[in-house]
């Protein structure tokens, strides 16, 4: 915990643990561990995002960056309930995804949250669900940028091989605007092979849920995954 930062540089791999329940309490931690060793093995960037309850237990049990799954625009002090972004610091997370599909936030919200975080030295994932939306959302210069279509989240059905077109496409509108914003790609996915026509298409990473959580061995499945991101 403390100063876990990314390189930037490296592809990336984003285990959203959702609030799935075999991910949550005590087997958020055994997850992480599993991501931990892999990660160090494959020297590979794997990012943690567990339930927001178990954040600062996970961001204190391994030593790979944790982020929260989401962040509130709401100040420090009586705010009860709300995720704040300075807590989620204070807890260990490097960082936040925001406007999951399964939280959508307003983009005026996305605005002023990206440069407090950034002030406060946190990574920012800004969700999108079409090409058109990575362009509003990229010119706001997160860290990253995930397209994830909704309809094919959780279907294991990979968004790199049923909407090859969305990737590329929104790719092409990230490259227009800065190249600090990196863009990635979710839904859908559970293959090493998946992974790899999501970077043969141009994105830098993928963000993963069930395909990791519901799979058989978390350890190969996540072995799997990562393996297309190792740098070659
Ligand atoms: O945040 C990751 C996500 O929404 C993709 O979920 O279950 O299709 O890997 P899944």
């Amino acid at each position: 915990m403390g100063d876990i930062g990314l390189s930037m540089r490296e592809k990336i791999m984003i285990i959203n643990f959702k609030n799935y329940p075999e991910v949550s309490g005590d087997g958020a931690i055994r997850l992480a561990r599993v991501a931990e060793k892999v990660a160090k093995e494959l020297d590979v960037e794997i990012v943690l995002a567990p339930p927001t309850p178990d954040l600062s237990r996970v961001a204190r049990s391994v030593t790979i960056p944790v982020f929260a799954q989401h962040t509130d625009l709401a100040k420090p002090g009586s705010t009860t309930g709300f995720i704040v972004p300075e807590v989620v610091k204070a807890c260990g997370g490097v960082g936040t995804i925001l406007n999951h599909s399964e939280r959508r936030v307003p983009i005026k919200v996305i605005e002023e949250l990206i440069p407090r975080l950034k002030g406060l030295g946190l990574y920012s994932v800004v969700c999108a669900k079409t090409p058109r939306e990575v362009k509003d959302r990229a010119v706001l210069l997160p860290d990253y940028v995930a397209v994830e279509p909704p309809e094919l989240i959780g279907t294991g059905r990979a968004v790199s091989k049923v909407k090859p077109d969305v990737i590329s496409r929104s790719v092409d509108e990230v490259r227009g605007v800065r190249d600090s914003v990196k863009l990635i790609c979710g839904a859908g996915i559970t293959s090493g092979e998946d992974v790899a026509i999501a970077l043969e298409l141009g994105a830098f990473g993928i963000l993963v849920a069930s395909g990791v959580i519901k799979s058989e061995s978390w350890d190969s499945k996540i072995r799997e995954l990562a393996r297309p991101l190792v740098s070659k």
